[in-house]
């Protein structure tokens, strides 16, 4: 049997359809327009990328996009003002800087210096901490994509073994926290994990966030399980002309949803989700910050 394939996309355009109709309620029921500031320092191309879609989907539901373009030679010290400013900034209610930084500025300080209030990412301790013990405030936000995905596809989660394999703290952990709350019964795989396709296997839903192209293979998959591909891997594809390449998640699809129930692809998954979550954040940001 082959899987369902778990459209993220146009889930995604879904969510920012009611997210727009909530920016309409706030603008016209509370005068609040929600804004969103988006700086990149330098010039990598894959963050740009990311950065013109977030101001051009930020704008497209009716938020406020405000778009900062620092040059590669940015000090710490100036970025660290510039986030003081839009701390301080009544129109800002979100604030996202994108990562990876240049290596002069030290990302924790920068992330230390966002006002949890407008912590968009969820990336600041006081946020993790508030999703760890259940308080309303911004979610990290491929993880709260990868959820809502898993609760359309599969309604209650509670009882269901998840395996996530990758336990970083943009994706891995926070996944973790979001689950158990689910009633999830939780394992987090990873790079010194023994018997990797044994413990996959034993997996109802599989979340995989390692960045390792192709890594998870289709016989490690249970029959029927839920599999999420957070994975974004660009590889060679001399198939489509010399010097091409694609992209492939870290599960090997064609295998895989030969045997899984439901499955995400690389692209049009996990990916747009993200985006849309930011955007609910900065909703929630909002809406807290005005009372
Ligand atoms: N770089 C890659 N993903 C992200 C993200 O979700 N947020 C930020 N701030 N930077 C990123």
């Amino acid at each position: 049997m082959t899987a369902r394939i778990i459209d993220g996309k146009s889930y995604a355009e879904n969510l920012r359809t009611r997210i727009a109709g909530h920016v309409a309620r706030l603008k016209a029921e509370h005068g609040i327009t929600p804004g969103l500031a988006v700086v990149i320092v330098g010039h990598d191309p894959a963050s740009e990328i990311y950065v013109s879609s977030k101001a051009k989907q930020t704008a497209e539901v009716g938020m406020v996009s405000f778009k900062y373009e620092l040059p590669e030679d940015t000090s710490e010290a100036e970025l660290l003002e510039l986030v003081r400013r839009l701390n301080n900034d009544d129109q800002v209610h979100g604030i996202l800087v994108q990562m990876p930084v240049p290596k002069q500025i030290d990302p924790v300080k920068v992330i230390e210096a966002i006002a949890p209030s407008k912590d968009v990412d969820c990336f600041t301790p006081a946020n993790v901490g508030k999703v760890q013990i259940g308080l309303p405030g911004p979610v990290s936000c491929t993880p709260l994509g990868c959820l809502m995905l898993l609760r359309d596809q599969l309604g209650s989660l509670a009882g269901l073994h998840a395996v996530i394999v990758g336990r970083s703290n943009l994706v891995g952990k926070p996944m973790m926290q979001l689950l158990l709350r689910e009633n999830c019964t939780i394992t987090v795989a990873h790079s010194k994990t023994r018997d990797l396709a044994d413990v996959v296997r034993r997996a109802d839903i599989v979340v995989a966030a390692v960045g390792r192209p192709e890594m998870i293979k289709g016989d490690w998959i249970k029959p029927g399980a839920t599999v999420l591909d957070v994975g974004v891997n660009r590889i060679p594809a001399p198939e489509r002309g010399e010097g091409k390449t694609r992209l492939v998640g870290d599960v090997a699809f064609a295998e895989a949803k030969e045997i899984a129930g439901a499955i995400s692809p690389v692209p049009g998954g996990v990916g747009p989700m993200t985006i849309a979550c930011l955007l609910a954040n900065t909703i929630t940001t909002a809406s807290l910050i005005n009372g």
